[in-house]
């Protein structure tokens, strides 16, 4: 027993949960996922699918999680519907082959989702602790993600409790579930750095089948090293926030910074690390990778406030090592508070994020590879990137080696209009949008934004229409992509052939 709970093999705990029941899972990226259960619900769903019965759950998390969770049950074929976000090649396969259903949401929007019954009942929560107060308080361990939501609404829950994690991370986490409408009243964050809830989840102790006991690590990567393409994007966004400044747009105390995830995003905090001209900044964002750790080792980020702490288990060490010095400097909030629209427009929070593809008036597709594809989810890219005091996009000008130009004439999904879209960033330069029509847009964006090699075909695009406000031409605006999926390479696109049967 733990206090009054029973300790359970994880085998047990998965023989609670039932074939067509949903589980809210903890985790917000690998960080805080929980891992023994999910295996040995993955086990149990090969064992029932043996026996010739059926055996699927609905899976909720708080973003995307680690193998343990969507892999093991993907590849196990137990996940019957899946939201909000994912990055497990195995589920990817599984959702693009039609086998699982998907809904991509915005993850701030996730907790109210499931407050306001819009998902269905939860049947369970599955958390991630570090410690467990004997009041029945959790104390999460990397993330928070929408944990306490799943804590509350859930009939039951069952707890893995990973010695992994120190105990003394009570204190890094606020939880904080705003009321719901009529009732909801302003979220009283006015710095990136305020606390405005409990360092604990709490829950009704009758409600906790059970305590798992492990001793697992994180299931975060680290990322690969820059590459001169990603050190040149991250160079260019950081010299274009330096003239911000300089021109008097950005405060000279700099505002709180919201950086999405990958090598583009950490070649881009190096590079505002290295910029002597950018002072030390705070962060308010949805995830927390290792470029990060550094900054507030080296003091060049002074305080970070995120969902979660999506790094190495290296970069992780050196937090739990070093917890005293990290305490003031990291704060770990509901992706409801991370990524919520009115605190991210209060705070003038500069976002950062990664497109797939950009159409050449400012679209953004972040999700779906070649219109039909999804890769991950629009996750918090859409939360910031709208409220934002200025919203970036970057990308490589090309993928695939050089065949697919990332600026194309229309995006084949999208995922942010060019309502949302501000800057776009590519190695080769920076296209500022604001204030800008749609022709002063595309040519901003063919000039400064795509490979040389596309520049030609995407100014052909642009001249087959006189007169129109955004000037498409509908039977030509996908020619690119066409051109691609029949001969793999954009490149040789003839536009000025286009124009003789449709305009
Ligand atoms: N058409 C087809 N494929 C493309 C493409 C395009 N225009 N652009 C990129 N790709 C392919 C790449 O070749 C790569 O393929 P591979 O996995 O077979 O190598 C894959 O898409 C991923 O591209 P990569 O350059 O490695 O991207 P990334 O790791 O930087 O991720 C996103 C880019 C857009 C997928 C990712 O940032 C994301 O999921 N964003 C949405 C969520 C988000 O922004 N959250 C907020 C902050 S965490």
């Amino acid at each position: 027993m733990i206090f009054s709970f029973p300790v359970l093999k994880p085998g047990e705990a998965a023989a609670m949960i039932e074939h067509g029941q949903t589980v809210g899972f903890s985790g917000f990226t690998p960080a805080g996922a929980p891992k023994a259960i999910p295996l040995a619900i993955a086990k149990h769903a090969e064992f029932e699918h043996q026996a010739g019965r059926r055996f699927k759950i609905g899976v909720l998390t708080g973003a995307s999680t680690g193998p343990s969770l969507d892999g093991a049950l993907a590849k196990a074929a137990a996940i019957s519907f899946r939201t909000p976000y994912q990055s497990s090649p195995e589920l990817r396969k599984r959702i693009n082959a039609g086998e699982t259903r998907f809904f991509d949401m915005h993850l701030s929007m996730m907790p109210q989702a499931v407050r306001y019954g819009f998902l269905g009942p939860v049947h369970w929560a599955v958390v991630e602790a570090c410690d467990i107060t004997a009041g029945g308080g959790i104390v999460l361990t990397a993330s928070v993600g929408a944990s306490p939501t799943f804590c509350r609404m859930a009939d039951r829950i069952l707890i893995e409790l990973n010695h992994n994690h120190p105990p003394t991370l009570l204190g890094m986490h606020d939880i904080y579930e705003p009321a719901d409408p009529p009732r909801r009243r302003e979220i009283p964050i006015y710095s990136a750095s305020d606390r405005i809830g409990s360092p604990v989840i709490k829950v009704d102790p009758a409600k906790i089948a059970g305590v798992v006991q492990t001793n697992l690590e994180d299931e975060c990567k680290g990322f690969d090293e820059a590459t001169p393409e990603t050190d040149r994007i991250g160079q260019r966004v950081s010299e274009f926030l330096a003239s911000e400044m300089k021109a008097g747009r950005i405060p000279a105390a700099f505002l709180p910074v919201q950086s999405g995830v990958g090598n583009i995003a950490n070649a881009i905090l190096f590079a505002l690390g290295r910029n002597k001209d950018i002072p030390a900044f705070e962060m308010y964002t949805e995830v927390l990778q290792d470029s990060v750790v550094k900054l507030i080792q080296d003091e060049r980020v002074k305080f970070a406030s995120t969902c979660s702490l999506t790094v190495s288990p290296e970069a992780l060490k050196v937090v739990y090592d070093n917890l005293e010095w990290f305490r003031p400097r990291i704060l770990m909030r509901p992706q409801e508070i991370s990524n919520n629209p009115e605190v991210v427009r209060r705070l003038g929070i500069i976002s950062i994020n990664t497109a797939l593809e950009v159409d050449i008036f400012g679209n953004v597709n972040s999700t779906h590879v070649m219109g039909r594809q999804m890769m991950n989810g629009i996750g918090g890219s859409g939360d910031f990137t709208r409220n934002a005091y200025l919203s970036v996009f970057t990308c490589p000008s090309t993928a695939k080696g050089g065949k697919i130009s990332t600026i194309v004439p229309l995006v084949s999904h999208m995922d942010h209009s060019e309502h949302s879209v501000q800057i776009v960033a590519t190695e080769w330069g920076i296209a500022d949008l604001r204030g800008r029509s749609p022709i002063e847009r595309a040519l901003l964006i063919i000039e400064n934004c795509a490979h040389p090699e596309f520049r030609d075909q995407l100014h052909q695009y642009l001249e087959l229409v006189e007169g129109a406000h955004t000037p498409h031409t509908l039977t030509a605006a996908f020619k690119m992509h066409d051109k691609f999926a029949r001969t793999g390479d954009m490149h040789g696109v003839d536009f000025a052939e286009v124009a003789a049967t449709t305009r």
